[in-house]
């Protein structure tokens, strides 16, 4: 069995090799020219999670195109309804742009879902999503998602971006828990 990790409480085992990654990116990254070369598409990153799969894409793409990056912000509102989620980071117009969203995984959807409807008023020409991971039987809306890199199951997974309450981010490799 190969070399199990702990991080934090929990254990976990290799399950993506870097490789494996590296070539579900190129993937992505042919179909991505094959359908956008001429558009100038401007990826939007949301962060944190999708930085290193951003990177890691943005270098594989020979045309021209631009990136910025989203995250969503805890803020306590004035009513006494709990934590709302924004969503912060975009400064420039994207009117009339060409957007690719840029996720490490989607889960249940509902993140973005909710990049969706920030995105909705801004006037966008066409819309695309990428993500490196989907879990389809965890999936629970109906938006296509355009360039899927590897889906998995269920499992909690970390690693290349992905992380365990903030750790583990940096690993290059993919794991799974031990459960
Ligand atoms: P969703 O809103 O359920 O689609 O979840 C999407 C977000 O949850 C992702 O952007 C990740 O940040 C996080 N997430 C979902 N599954 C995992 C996992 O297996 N490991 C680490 N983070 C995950
Ligand atoms: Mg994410």
């Amino acid at each position: 069995m190969a070399t199990q990790i702990k991080v934090l409480d929990k254990y976990f085992e290799p399950y993506i090799s870097h490789d494996k990654i590296d070539k579900a990116i190129q993937k992505i990254a042919n179909e991505l020219k094959a359908d956008l070369a001429e558009k100038n598409p401007l990826f939007l990153v949301i962060l944190n999670g999708a930085f290193m799969f951003a990177g890691d894409l943005f270098k594989k793409l020979d045309f021209p195109a631009e990136i910025s990056f989203i995250k969503f912000a805890s803020y306590e509102g004035t009513e006494s309804t709990g934590n709302v989620r924004k969503l912060i980071g975009l400064d420039e117009s994207i009117e009339g742009r060409t957007i690719v969203l840029i996720e490490d995984i989607v889960d249940t959807g509902i993140s973005m879902e909710k990049v969706l409807e920030y995105l909705e008023d801004k006037n966008i020409a066409s819309l695309r999503i990428a993500t490196l991971l989907f879990k389809p039987k965890s999936y629970k809306k109906q938006f296509k998602i355009d360039y899927i890199g590897i889906e998995i199951p269920n499992d909690f997974i970390i690693g290349y971006g992905l992380d365990y309450n903030g750790q583990a981010r940096n690993l290059k490799d993919i794991y799974k828990i031990i459960p």
